[in-house]
């Protein structure tokens, strides 16, 4: 028998002496083991590989990983892939215990309040809800049935009966409003209204929200109005799985440039700035953050081209622009710029990094985000906003268009691939 006691007292002491967990709620975190959450087989984040374990063959190596403070794959493809091996998507996980808690930090629960979360998983969280206000008060809204179906006999197994609905939780669940709090466990590039609408004036929201530039998400704390609009910062950044509806088939190359050789309407140019400054090393760079608050529909990939190269190439989400920037490691004079289609896209990203750059490469949270009461979503930078008015994210907004490109050149060269 595996006394699991010691390790969880480590990671407690762990998460209250980083200020991750709020001293309020520890009795919860005492009370429900993440363990009885966890599946037989399940894929630990360690060191940014998903590594499978599984509790039949090593049962001492599954309990280590159940209690560390690391998120927990539990579910591949949608319930498509089986067996040990890892799939391609991860599609369902526990959360990573620190980010659990400092979202419920974010939260700020007080006694007798009325929780919505969506994106049930494993159902740890959901029993954590329960312990610290009552199973009366938490609703919990998954998409997957057979992962709603396990979370509920997982959480029975515990002794918890929070009401657990199988459906899409962009739209809430309505026969329980008007919500204190709602908690989203699932990344959004776009907040539903119903979650607004099925909050009382005063309800905070929190949950990942992000760009379509980049995978990386950032934690947002929000405050519903009386005017059914909801407003606050970002707390931190963070990488969630998305919302299923909202997952993006990655463009490719081909999609946008057909055949060996560059359009016709290729614009050829150099670049001032060096490729560390907007492909970081770190997944959780503000810079990407940011460009992706200004720079809209549009994704973002990077690699090595056939000669060593670092590439990085943009696509535009709503039309057919493009660009690709080969850049010149040892000589940056040489990187080389291509766009094609209505928009220049690199011109977009080196005017986003520029203003980020000139305002003092504020981070995450020096963001906030307001959706106004027709459902716009309007990020800014500063002061929190009031309602008064909507404090738009730039006070010198860059202009972008056409005209931004300094010497625009046709290429006839070859393209290399991404
Ligand atoms: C990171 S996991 C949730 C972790 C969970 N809170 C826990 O305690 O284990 C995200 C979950 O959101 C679910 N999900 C994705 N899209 C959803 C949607 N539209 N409505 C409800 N759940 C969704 C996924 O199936 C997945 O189980």
């Amino acid at each position: 028998m595996i006394d699991a006691e010691p390790e969880l007292r480590k990671l407690r002491g762990h998460l209250l002496e980083t200020g991750t967990m709020s001293p309020d709620w520890v009795r919860a975190y005492d009370a429900v083991p993440r363990a009885l959450f966890l599946p037989d087989v399940m894929w630990p984040s360690v060191e940014g590989q998903d590594i499978a374990v599984s509790r039949e063959d090593d049962p001492a190596r599954w309990h280590h990983w159940a209690t560390r403070n690391v998120a927990i794959t539990t579910q591949w493809d949608d319930g498509r892939h089986t067996g040990v091996a890892r799939g391609e998507l991860p599609t369902s996980s526990s959360s990573m215990p620190g980010m659990v808690f400092s979202m419920f930090a974010d939260l700020s629960v007080a006694d007798g309040m009325r929780v919505l979360e969506i994106g049930t998983g494993t159902g740890w969280c959901a029993a954590l809800l329960s312990a610290r206000l009552g199973e009366d008060n938490v609703v919990s809204v998954e998409v997957d049935e057979t992962v709603a179906d396990r979370a509920r006999k997982a959480l029975h197994t515990a002794g918890w009966h929070p009401e657990v609905i199988t459906g899409d939780g962009l739209l809430g669940w309505p026969h329980r409003a008007p919500y204190d709090r709602i908690l989203v466990t699932a990344s959004v590039r776009e907040i539903p209204r119903a979650w607004i609408d099925q909050a009382r004036p005063g309800a905070v929201l929190v949950m990942p929200w992000g760009t379509r530039y980049t995978p990386q998400d950032a934690i947002v704390r929000l405050v519903v109005a009386d005017d059914g609009t909801a407003s606050g910062r970002f707390t931190r950044p963070a990488r969630f799985m998305q919302v299923r509806s909202e997952r993006l088939g990655w463009p490719t190359q081909s999609d946008y440039i057909l055949g060996d050789s560059w359009p016709a309407d290729t614009r050829e140019s150099a670049t001032a700035l060096i490729a560390a400054e907007v492909l970081p090393d770190s997944d959780f760079a503000a810079v990407d953050f940011v460009i992706g608050l200004l720079v809209s529909d549009c994704v973002h990939t990077s690699g090595r081209d056939p000669y060593g190269r670092l590439t990085m190439w943009l696509f535009g989400l709503t039309d057919r622009s493009w660009a690709a920037v080969f850049f010149d490691e040892d000589d940056p004079t040489d990187s080389r710029v291509f766009q094609g289609g209505p928009r220049n896209l690199w011109a977009e990203v080196e005017a986003a990094h520029h203003w980020w750059a000139e305002h003092g490469r504020p981070g995450h949270e020096k963001f906030g985000l307001t959706i106004t009461a027709d459902g716009h979503q309007q990020p800014w930078l500063g002061e929190p906003y009031t309602n008064a008015e909507v404090r738009p994210i730039l006070d010198s907004t860059p202009t972008f268009g056409h005209d931004v490109l300094p010497e625009e050149t046709r290429s006839t060269s070859t393209v290399p691939t991404a």
